[in-house]
């Protein structure tokens, strides 16, 4: 049991090769779960998956999704929301069901807030768990937003943004004080419950965190590094992301 690790030739290859795995899943599973996430790392795999339901007649519409994470303090049609990216970029393109959507609500009232993330955590249960889930990696190493010090078992839960995290976010949100300062996120233990784990990883920016992650000691510094004890992990890296490993 180790991750696997595939440099592929470039960021293009390494797109088509998880967008495969996830057609031929749809394919054979057509009610498959699929575990989704934001960031600009994934957005041309979700468009190779529109592609492929365009062209291809490739068809969710018996498959359920649930997002990793999503800010708090915005509301959800805004234009930095997950909710609104996930529509924009994915969702408003296929024919997903819209009653099979999950993300994490955006303003949930501190009082309701153990109760929204313990009722996340168990529909992803109640679905039969989650048989892809696709990652990105944070510049502070973590998945989701399972940020440094979120142990390897935690679970759905409101968590503060790292100032790395926040930082990453200005241009963005157009100023540092814009950008939300907590989220909510399936945990380290709901991501590593995924039945098989695609994580990306593109460009020389990612380069020494993607090393970090596999290279030095598991640890909850980096969240990333606990995908070296999942069954069935891959890191999917172009030639900059890997050219220090
Ligand atoms: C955010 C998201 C993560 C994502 C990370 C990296 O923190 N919550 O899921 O992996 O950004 O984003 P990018 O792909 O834009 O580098």
């Amino acid at each position: 049991m180790s991750v696997q690790i595939h440099t592929h030739a470039d960021r293009g290859a390494a797109i088509k090769a998880v967008a495969q795995e996830i057609a031929s899943l749809v394919r054979t599973k057509p009610n498959a779960v699929l575990g989704l996430a934001t960031g600009a790392t994934p957005i041309p795999l979700y468009q190779e998956l529109v592609r492929m339901h365009r062209e291809e007649g490739l068809s969710f519409a018996q498959v359920t999704s649930f997002n990793l994470d999503e800010y708090q303090g915005i509301p959800r049609e805004h234009a930095e929301s997950y909710w609104t990216f996930m529509h924009q970029i994915f969702f408003d393109h296929i024919d997903i069901d819209p009653s099979r959507i999950n993300l994490p609500g955006s303003q949930v009232p501190v009082d309701d807030m153990t109760a929204h993330c313990a009722t996340y955590e168990a529909k992803i249960v109640a679905t039969g768990g989650i048989d892809y889930q696709i990652l990105g990696i944070g510049r502070t190493g973590h998945i989701g937003f399972n940020e440094p010090g979120s142990p390897a078992d935690c679970i759905t839960r409101e968590i503060h943004l790292d100032e790395i995290t926040r930082q990453d976010a200005v241009p963005a949100f157009g100023g540092i004080d814009q950008v939300p300062t907590s989220a909510i996120t399936m945990g380290c233990g709901t991501i590593l419950a995924a039945k098989k784990i695609a994580l990306m990883a593109f460009g020389e920016k990612k380069a020494d965190i993607v090393r970090k992650a596999l290279q030095e000691p598991i640890t909850d510094l980096i969240s990333a590094s606990f995908l070296r004890n999942h069954p069935n992990a891959a890191f999917h890296l172009d030639p900059e992301a890997a050219s220090v490993l």
